[in-house]
């Protein structure tokens, strides 16, 4: 175990059980179609490689970045890397590491919309027990989970972590700000 790692929430086996169950959900609710999948940089990767493995239809990804910092302040969410795929039409799917505000997704989802595509639904590893904006219900999610800072398995803090096959809690001594 890692030396910061206070407490283990999910095993890697319990992380790979259930991003195969939720790929055979996206395949089964939309058989016989083709999805994209639309990974939110960089915490969503490690899941949507897991979850895309566990889908037998017609399957394309792509990513974006947003941002909602400038430096240290908080401002409006902001793309730094836009949508690169003509989605008009398709069924796109979410996917994101942990669904907190939502005020990310919502901005996301509003931009992904102006695109006309056929359907949108949000899959997020993880959804924090909080009130969300409005209109941001995940449609598959991985873990209901206490409103704790967790890392691993994608999810960083200051850069750090995304590495752990697991999802952990981390020492109060490891939080440097
Ligand atoms: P939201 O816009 O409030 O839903 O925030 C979602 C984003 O905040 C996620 O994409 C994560 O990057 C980050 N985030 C929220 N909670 C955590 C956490 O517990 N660990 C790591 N990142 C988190
Ligand atoms: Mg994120």
């Amino acid at each position: 175990m890692h030396k910061d790692v206070k407490r283990i929430i999910y095993t890697e086996s319990e992380l790979a059980a259930r991003a195969k169950d939720i790929g055979k959900k996206i395949s089964a609710d939309f058989a016989g179609q083709e999805v994209v999948l639309f990974g939110i940089l960089s915490g969503s990767v490690i899941f949507l490689a897991d979850v895309m493995r566990n889908i037998d239809i017609d399957c394309t990804i792509d990513f974006i970045d947003v941002k909602s910092y400038i430096g240290t302040v908080s401002g409006e969410p902001r793309f730094t890397k836009e949508l690169s795929n003509d989605i008009e039409g398709k069924n796109v799917i979410l996917v994101e590491d942990i669904l907190d505000t939502g005020k990310t997704l919502a901005f996301v989802k509003k931009a992904v919309l102006a695109q006309n595509p056929k359907t949108v639904k949000i899959c997020t590893l993880l959804n924090k027990k909080i009130e969300k904006s409005a209109d941001v219900q995940a449609d598959y999610i991985g873990f209901d989970v206490d409103n704790v800072f967790v890392v691993g398995y994608g999810l960083d803090y200051s850069q750090k972590y995304r590495n752990l096959p697991y999802i952990a809690e981390i020492k109060e001594e490891a939080i440097t700000d």
